[in-house]
């Protein structure tokens, strides 16, 4: 895979991601479309006199950050005492809400810290130091989030094993007759994590896996039409496929009654419109993915309904310089 990630910046950006289609099934080995969005995660480290008792320099908010990222990146490097550093964190990424952020600032941070320590690193190892952090936080992710963020562009993604995972740069970019017409609306952070969603979906397929079993298969054939369907610039398979892939989100209790009428709303008006990501049970989602031939349709909608919602360019840069 290509490699645009200068190894001695100390200042890195990463994009966040959205899922074209495939969450949560994901995590069940079964394939995903992922592409990036031009918001973006910068961190830039400033290294420091090594008078300066580094502890006390940590902002308290990245703390938890340091507590997870630091470890990794000294078993990595086998570099045991990290010399004092600061970090600036500027972020165009709403948290939480299912576009990556927990991937995008570990990859900022585990890539500046091993700059700063000159620690070389290709690609992919990178990407399974994210992989690392990503566990901490989510418990058991599927991966496709950080392998998207630090790659960048669009991804077919499918875990195979715990050891494999396929990675893989779509043949083509998503057609501009298709990307230009999608809205990200905001419906809020989420009460539930992403760690709770998936665990959420575990214990349903513990209790009823004939429910789960459908909605996987179901998924998987949808995942592969799409892949046909974005190649052939396909716009009414395209919303038929977002529409059943949002349906079957819907099957295994991943989407929350009031996203689930303003994705209604959308459908009754021509359009089609999915959660983003591990979605919420109770109120907000996080970002609802949206396409209507019309945009101005989805504003309207999104407008009545009291929520942001912006557009952004797909399918760039991942993890990169400044
Ligand atoms: C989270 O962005 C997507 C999920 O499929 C979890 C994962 O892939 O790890 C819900």
């Amino acid at each position: 895979m290509m490699n645009k990630f200068a190894p001695t910046a100390l200042k890195i950006s990463a994009p966040c991601k959205v899922h074209l289609l495939g969450e949560h099934a994901v995590v069940y080995g079964k394939p995903a479309i992922l592409t990036t969005v031009n918001l973006r995660l910068t961190i830039t480290l400033e290294p420091l006199p090594s008078s300066i008792a580094r502890d006390d320099l940590i902002d308290p908010d990245l703390e938890k950050l340091k507590q997870v990222i630091e470890p990794i990146v000294k078993i990595y490097s086998k570099i045991n005492k990290i010399p004092p550093y600061k970090i600036k964190v500027e972020s165009q990424i709403p948290i939480g809400s299912g576009l990556g952020s927990s991937a995008a600032i570990s990859a900022c941070y585990i890539a500046v810290l091993l700059n700063f320590l000159k620690v070389k690193c290709d690609i992919n190892t990178l990407n399974g130091l994210v992989y690392e952090a990503e566990k901490v936080f989510h418990g058991n992710p599927s991966g496709a989030d950080n392998a998207t963020i630090v790659f960048g562009e669009s991804i077919w993604y499918r875990k195979e094993s715990a050891d494999l995972k396929l990675i893989h740069l779509l043949p083509f970019s998503i057609p501009s007759k298709l990307a230009d017409n999608f809205i990200l609306i905001n419906t809020g952070k989420p009460q539930e994590t992403t760690k709770d969603m998936v665990l959420l979906v575990k214990d349903l397929y513990e209790k009823k896996p004939k429910i789960v079993n459908a909605f996987l298969e179901n998924q998987e054939r949808l995942v592969r039409n799409l892949l046909d369907v974005l190649k052939n610039e396909d716009e009414k398979e395209f919303i038929r496929i977002i529409r059943e892939g949002e349906k079957n989100l819907e099957s295994i209790g991943v989407c929350s009654p009031q996203v689930k009428k303003l994705i209604r709303e959308i459908e009754k008006a021509g359009g089609a419109a999915k959660i983003c990501g591990a979605g919420g049970k109770t109120k907000a989602t996080g970002i609802v993915l949206a396409y209507h031939k019309d945009k101005k349709m989805i504003e309207k909608i999104a407008k009545e309904n009291g929520l942001n919602y912006f557009t952004a360019a797909l399918g760039v840069e991942g993890l990169r310089q400044g």
